[in-house]
């Protein structure tokens, strides 16, 4: 059983920077979930992220830095785009998908030429971040802190629940309360001429327009169903089709004895159990892998969700629900 941190001084940052470089495992909270955290050059380190969370070792993994000084090791090459989205809106809950150099080893990017790397905006993940670099660290690799094929967590309690038994004791949990997003980061793939998004977050397709003047290739938008399957196969999230224990429903009135997450106006009829009653849109994605998860506590069958509409974070949280709907999980790596 790994040692669980839930007051984070500056002393237990710096311990666990020193676990990290010593090759153990910290799980720590950043804005959108928990991450399972590993020194991103150590390979030993790397593999045990795959052993405790049982995934395919082929699907690549995240390098989370403190700050842009510590990018340009990482990457081969970097378009204007690119240095115009992280400028803006890093530290915060965008990944970029850039050209490897050499530091990106084929056990971080799943042997692709590319590599994913973010600055989380979490006081706690930049804390641990800097206590690393100060020790010599060039980035944690970090995938969501959940078994492969479940529901990502939004705060340490989930951690423990979820990989408990598979850490070890020399691993470590921080705790940071609750994930303030809610759902995984937006991820845009800077290879192209083009920005392209791989997986919608907080980071929304107007806000990268914005930033970029850009035109986005959005794989929600695209003509067909083709591209989007391409995209998502590339970014290694909708291979799998492991169903959430509870089977989700969308936009159908719920019955009594199943689970129900709707917006607070949204009446919760007889007999049926009220998981979540967010009033926006940014409440809905941070409340709702705890509603999942509270379902399944509960051993609830049937959860019904009234899916928010409209653009920005929505389309997020209809990407996560749609595929859980499909008996494909929310989020399996
Ligand atoms: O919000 C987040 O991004 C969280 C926190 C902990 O930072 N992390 C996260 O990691 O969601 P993970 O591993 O659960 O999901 C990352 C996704 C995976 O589907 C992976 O295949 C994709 O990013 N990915 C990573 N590197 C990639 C690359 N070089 N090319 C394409 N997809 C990549
Ligand atoms: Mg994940």
């Amino acid at each position: 059983m790994s040692q669980f941190f839930s007051n984070c001084s500056v002393d237990a940052l710096a311990t666990a920077a020193q676990s990290l470089r010593a090759g153990a495992l910290v799980a720590f909270p950043t804005e959108t979930v928990y991450g399972l955290g590993a020194d991103a050059t150590n390979e030993q380190a790397v593999a045990r992220i795959y052993e405790v969370k049982g995934r395919p070792a082929d699907h690549p993994l995240i390098v989370h830095i403190a700050d842009l000084k510590y990018l340009k090791q990482w990457i081969f090459d970097i378009p204007e785009y690119a240095i115009a989205l992280a400028r803006e809106f890093w530290p915060g809950p965008m990944t970029l998908i850039l050209q490897r150099s050499n530091l990106a080893k084929d056990f971080i990017t799943g042997g692709q030429n590319t590599v994913g790397i973010r600055i989380p905006d979490n006081s706690l993940a930049l804390g641990l971040l800097l206590a690393f670099h100060k020790l010599g660290g060039a980035g944690i690799a970090a995938p969501s802190a959940n078994r492969f094929g479940q529901v990502s967590p939004t705060s340490a309690e989930a951690v423990r629940e979820e990989l408990g038994s598979y850490l070890s004791e020399i691993d470590l949990v921080l705790d940071g309360g609750q994930s303030a997003v809610g759902v995984e980061s937006t991820i845009i793939d800077c290879t192209g001429e083009y920005p392209r998004i791989l997986r919608p977050g907080a980071i929304t397709i107007q806000m990268i327009k914005g930033s970029t003047g850009s035109k986005v290739i959005n794989y929600m938008e695209s003509e067909s169903d083709n591209l989007r399957e391409v995209a998502t196969r590339v970014s290694g999230s909708l291979e799998n089709h492991y169903a959430p224990k509870a089977k989700v429903i969308l936009d159908k009135p719920p019955f009594a004895g199943s689970g129900y997450i709707a917006y607070e106006f949204m009446e919760t009829p007889q007999g049926v159990v009220r998981l979540a009653a967010p009033n926006s849109v940014e409440e809905f994605a941070r409340v709702l892998y705890s509603a999942l998860r509270e379902g399944d506590r509960l051993s609830i069958e049937y959860i019904f969700v009234s899916q928010p509409i409209g653009e920005g974070l929505a389309i997020a949280i209809r990407d996560r629900l749609s595929r859980s709907s499909k008996g494909r999980d929310l989020n399996p790596d």
